[in-house]
């Protein structure tokens, strides 16, 4: 079968794989979309915090398929050296979930890791309260987008989106956003600041897939008793952080990865979005790709997608 190969650490090519044969417990789902993520940058780059798989394996940890009785269902986690981006992948039933037909495969797709990462930060890790003010860093990403529609959805009051990409920022408004702060060479007190302006006072939950200076600089806007979830590294590995920030407002930061919410949990989270996107409220621009221009596919997420979910069909 064709499949996206990482056969060096680096950027997986377009090539023959060996077919997946399922074992006991295990089902062949015939691909139709295969989702790109930062995750699958560094899984293949041989950098990812978790350690180095083995070589060679097939690029991509999530997608949507057709599964052996002719459904449609999100499927994640793929078994290894499988993964999405081919055109089969070996997959364990309880990783899949069922799709209405009403839904896209691409937005689907855009719903499973990143949008998993924007909805559970603020429904299962901040437990979000009706009426608290949000700030999503990041805003310009798919993360970033999802996340300032489900902080709206699940009764936020008001909800500032921070991000790099001046376009990409302007498409949140239209999305919820009541404010955006442009993430430009501001940082420390200012960027403080002008977060704490756009805030209308402080912030309750910070939704941070940035970590570095941006999120040094929310902290100084936290609210008393706020929660900094903090999810990814994208503006930096390590941060400077004021110990006055959290001592002085009894803030938290908590750590959110996807790989550790429960099963039910995930699941519940994944139905809801589904609920909302059939129902009209909640969106997410997808663009799609061949799996031969995975390279180009690779290329555009390093360089920056801004808000647009890549998507590889085989
Ligand atoms: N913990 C988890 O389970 C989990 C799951 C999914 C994703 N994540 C992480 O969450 C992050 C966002 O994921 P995504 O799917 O939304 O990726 P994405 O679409 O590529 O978005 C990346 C975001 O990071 C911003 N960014 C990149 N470099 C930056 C810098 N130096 N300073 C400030 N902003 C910067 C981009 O801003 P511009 O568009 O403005 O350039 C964009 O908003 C990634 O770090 C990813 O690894 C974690």
């Amino acid at each position: 079968m064709r499949a996206a190969v990482v056969e060096q650490y680096g950027t997986p090519v377009p090539t023959s794989f060996q077919e997946p044969v399922a074992a006991d417990g295990q089902v062949v789902v015939e691909v139709l979309a295969a989702g790109v993520n930062p995750v699958d940058l560094a899984r293949a780059a041989g950098t990812f915090y978790s350690g180095r798989q083995p070589l060679p394996f097939v690029a991509g940890g999530e997608g949507v398929g057709r599964l052996p009785d002719g459904s449609r269902a999100y499927f994640d986690r793929p078994v290894a050296p499988f993964g999405s981006i081919a055109e089969r992948a070996l997959v364990l039933p309880r990783a899949t979930i069922a799709l209405p037909d009403a839904i896209d495969d691409g937005v689907a797709v855009a719903l499973g890791i990143a949008g998993l990462a924007a909805w559970l930060p603020l429904w299962w890790r901040a437990d979000l309260q009706p009426g608290e003010t949000v700030l999503v860093l990041g805003a310009t990403g798919v993360l970033g987008h999802i996340a300032v529609q489900a902080a709206k959805l699940l009764g936020a009051g008001r909800v500032v989106a921070a991000g790099r990409d001046a376009d990409a920022l302007a498409r949140t408004v239209p999305l919820g956003a009541d404010a955006t702060v442009l993430l430009d060479q501001r940082t420390g007190a200012e960027l403080t600041a002008a977060l704490k302006e756009a805030a209308g006072g402080s912030f309750d939950v910070i939704v941070d897939p940035l970590w570095g200076a941006p999120a040094a600089a929310a902290l100084g806007a936290i609210s008393r008793g706020g929660r900094l979830i903090q999810i990814g590294q994208s503006a930096g590995a390590t941060a400077e952080l004021p110990s006055s920030a959290i001592r002085g407002t009894l803030g938290e930061i908590r750590g959110h990865t996807n790989f550790l919410a429960p099963e039910e949990t995930k699941i519940a989270a994944y139905r809801a979005m589904v609920e909302h996107v059939v129902a009209g409220r909640l969106s997410v621009d997808v663009e799609r790709l061949p799996l031969e221009q995975v390279a180009t596919a690779w290329e555009r997420l390093r360089a920056g997608a801004h808000g647009r979910k890549l998507v590889l069909v085989p």
